[in-house]
């Protein structure tokens, strides 16, 4: 009922009659598996089962969630499903939203350095957790890139692909099902590998980072933007209870196991002889956002997308003022590492 609702919203053409072992499998040849055939379909039922050390249902329960909820942020807020960036203080109105998520990949690129002349400009790259591939197909058109990206949710993978078809790009951006822990493509292949808010689902940081680092081309420049908790005081061991009781019922809510911090991403980092680790706090420049997703909630519109949409989305509705609480208290960090690959190993 949950995945009708979904596609009631969006013209996504009619799979009925494609077998499911072509479905979600990356339509540009750049992009199909190489290494081993973890991009052979992974409907949201067989999602938990299909390997590494996710913690049970952790991965079932992510397909699920954005299987359910792409739709309804996408007929709201488009084809990004991240965080804003604006100017710190700044009031925004909700054309400014958009442009703001734009804002966001911008910021990232110039973050990190990314060169945009023709000789060094990116032209491989992996979206690591691409939601319905709006960073994809954003980067694909600036570089003129091969872009391939990976999703838990069938239901994303699939309306990427049909979003790159009706926006000419299906030869440039491609989507696939697969685990940004076991990712289904061979050593060393893109010159840059970006991962826009998909670290906070990973129940493995380290072998997160270490399968970005292993894709990257060398001299690849990574990129991760994701949420994380603050920092420890040197005197700390944990966060306080009631910060990880507030944090236990985002992670309830968004399928999210553990939080770290940022400077456990720069440990991690330090550990796979990444060079030139950069962090940077931007959770100032993301305050509007929470505010503004939540107004769009209570229109007539969002209303009634919720209702429709089903529990899990619903339920993550519900939380969304916690996250507002945990930016001010200081708790959350919206965070962004860059870091580059050695050219040498
Ligand atoms: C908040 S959405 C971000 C989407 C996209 N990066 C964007 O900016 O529009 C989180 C994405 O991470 C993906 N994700 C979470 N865990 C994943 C995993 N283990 N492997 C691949 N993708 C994952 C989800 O399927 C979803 O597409």
């Amino acid at each position: 009922m949950a995945q009708s609702a979904v596609l009631q919203l969006h013209p996504v053409p009619s799979t009925t009659s494609t077998p499911r072992s072509r479905r979600h499998r990356a339509s540009a040849p750049f992009c199909r598996t190489r290494r081993h055939d973890s991009a052979r379909p992974m409907a949201s039922s067989t999602v938990a089962r299909a390997s590494a050390a996710a913690p049970p249902g952790l991965k079932e329960g992510i397909a699920g969630l954005y299987d359910e909820s792409s739709g309804v942020w996408e007929s709201i807020w488009g084809e990004h499903m991240h965080h804003g960036f604006y100017d710190s203080g700044a009031a925004a109105s909700m054309s400014d939203h958009q442009r703001a998520q734009i804002r966001m990949i911008e910021e990232a690129l110039a973050f990190a350095a990314v060169p945009d002349d023709a000789a060094n400009k990116p032209k491989t790259i992996v979206d690591v957790g691409c939601g319905i591939g709006g960073s994809s197909r954003y980067l694909a058109n600036k570089y003129g890139a091969q872009c391939c990206g990976i999703t838990l949710s069938p239901v994303q993978a699939e309306r990427g692909n049909a979003l790159a078809a009706a926006q000419g790009l299906s030869d440039k951006a491609s989507f696939q099902v697969a685990d940004a822990l076991e990712q289904p493509f061979p050593d060393g292949q893109f010159d840059l590998v970006w991962s826009m808010e998909s670290g906070e689902h990973m129940p493995n940081k380290q072998k997160f980072v270490s399968e970005l680092a292993r894709v990257a081309a060398p001299g690849a420049t990574i990129i991760i933007v994701t949420w994380c908790h603050r920092n420890l005081e040197p005197s700390e061991e944990s966060l306080k209870p009631d910060e990880l009781n507030l944090l236990k019922r985002i992670c309830d809510a968004y399928y999210l196991p553990d939080w770290c911090s940022p400077s456990d991403y720069v440990k991690i980092a330090k550990s796979l002889s990444l060079e030139d680790i950069k962090t940077a706090d931007w959770s100032e420049n993301v305050a509007p956002f929470w505010p503004a997703v939540i107004q769009s909630a209570l229109t007539w519109k969002g209303l009634t997308s919720l209702l429709r949409s089903g529990w899990k989305t619903i339920k993550g509705a519900l939380v969304m003022p916690l996250m507002i609480q945990g930016y001010k208290k200081g708790l959350i960090k919206f965070t962004i590492i860059t870091c580059r690959k050695p050219q040498t190993a």
